[in-house]
């Protein structure tokens, strides 16, 4: 069955080369990014395609991911991280590459999309909700998954990008007594400042001028159930005393009101920046930083564990092998070793996602080195009397350099947009740039 497929673009020659990319695969429609809302409510599509330039809203997102269709993000740069940030579950680069747009697009004419079948916050766990790994820190991992699950502790997960803080989050919550009622993520980052407080809270009619009915807020959604938030240390002061009041008391107020509501939700944070050190600049509250840290969870960046690659290998070419209707049966040693030669400095988000366009692009039955889209190693001498700790760290610094003056390059100094696109914090990258002498 032909995959249907929108295109939301302000150019209907979009649709064409959509179009001729996909083929036989797809049915191609178009319409204009002002008319979306009334073309989705005449006909159902497996997956849209949304401009983003200028970045949706996380609202708009929800709004056409509710009709059941997969929103996939048309971005130049910096898609995945642009996906992540405003909910859709995919990006595709512009220009368009056949191998990409099929494996993100055209796939999910087979099933229905992931969304369809019931709210994604009432979903149940699923097989491919596992965490995979190695070695004692799953096992602890595990462990400690398995003695908060059971309570209502607030949890805090801290990592990098793409080390499992969500999915740890929803094994949490699925592990729960509350596991039958929803799983709400609420992503800090990704909502304009003056839209979050209304997200979280709500709000009463005419409480603002474009408020012209009742609206119940994420929290109140995730009444008896678990709310997630994520980046938590981008939520601004204010929403911070309005969050230590429900952690305290179970208390909010909606915006426009002036009686206090209950909920009885569980909380789950994650975040990649060092809330300690927000709290020492001011920008995180010390008596929330210790509400929110009763339980603290930390995952590991991929680097630090590579005997995990090989096992999420042969995870996500399971996972994917059946989504893509590719008799693939494994990864040839060449492309593992390229795999483990790799620092992923995206963790298991980028294997996962480097995995997936690689079997959409091997030939046969095996992924090899050259359907993997990353630098070949270096066939550098190995000096073996000298350590290894010594030469990683002078590999990881040369990468370091090497990334850090491209990616300045490419965004002409602009540090802010360099960090975005980078998927690091700006202090950090700031940091960085300064100790490789990069000013
Ligand atoms: N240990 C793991 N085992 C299996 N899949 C994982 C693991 N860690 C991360 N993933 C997968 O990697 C992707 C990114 O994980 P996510 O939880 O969104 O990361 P984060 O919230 O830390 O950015 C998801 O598809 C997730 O299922
Ligand atoms: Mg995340």
């Amino acid at each position: 069955m032909a995959a249907r497929v929108l295109v939301v673009d302000r150019s209907a020659a979009t649709r064409d080369a959509v179009a001729e990319l996909l083929g036989a695969r797809a049915e191609v429609a178009w319409v204009a990014p002002a008319d979306a809302a009334a073309q989705l409510r005449a006909h159902a599509y497996d997956a849209i395609l949304l401009d983003a330039d200028p970045p949706p809203t996380s609202a708009l997102v929800r709004e056409l991911g509710a009709t059941g269709a997969r929103v996939v993000l048309i971005a130049a740069a910096d898609g995945p991280a642009l996906a992540h940030a405003c909910g859709a579950a995919d990006a595709v680069a512009r220009p368009f590459a056949a191998a990409e747009l099929v494996l993100r697009v055209a796939q999910y004419a087979a099933g229905p999309a992931p969304a369809a079948p019931a709210p994604p916050d009432k979903r149940r766990p699923r097989k491919s909700d596992v965490i995979i790994g190695t070695g004692p820190w799953v096992k602890a991992l595990y462990d400690r998954i398995a003695m908060v699950a059971v309570t209502d502790a607030t949890v805090a997960i801290s990592g990098e990008s793409g080390t499992g803080k969500e999915l740890v989050a929803r094994t949490i919550h699925n592990s729960s007594p509350r596991v039958d009622a929803p799983f709400v993520v609420v992503n800090c980052a990704a909502i304009p400042e003056a839209l979050l407080e209304d997200e979280l809270f709500g709000h009463v009619r005419g409480a603002f001028t474009d408020a012209t009915r009742d609206r119940e807020g994420l929290l109140a959604a995730a009444h008896t159930g678990t709310l997630f938030l994520d980046e938590i240390g981008e939520l601004p002061l204010a929403l911070q005393a309005k969050l230590l009041r429900v952690l305290q008391n179970h208390e909010f107020r909606r915006l426009g009101e002036d009686t206090d509501r209950r909920v009885d939700v569980r909380i789950i944070t994650a975040t990649n920046r060092d809330l300690e050190q927000l709290v020492a600049a001011g920008a995180f509250r010390q008596d929330l930083y210790y509400r929110v840290h009763v339980f603290p969870l930390h995952l590991p960046p991929l680097r630090d564990r590579p005997d995990d690659v090989p096992l999420l290998v042969h995870h996500f070419v399971t996972k994917y092998r059946a989504r893509l209707g590719k008799p693939i049966e494994a990864v040839s040693p060449a492309a593992l070793a390229r795999l483990a030669g790799y620092a992923f400095p995206g963790n298991v988000r980028e294997l996962e996602n480097k995995l997936q366009q690689a079997m959409v692009v091997a030939a046969g039955s095996i992924v090899e080195a050259d359907d993997l889209s990353l630098p070949a190693p270096a066939a550098a001498h190995v000096d073996l009397s000298r350590p290894f700790r010594d030469l990683k760290q002078e590999a990881i610094d040369a990468f370091e350099r090497a990334y850090l003056t491209e990616l300045i390059r490419v965004h002409q100094g602009n540090l802010a947009a360099a960090a975005r696109a980078a998927g690091m914090d700006r202090k950090n990258l700031w940091a960085l740039a300064v100790r490789h002498g990069l000013r």
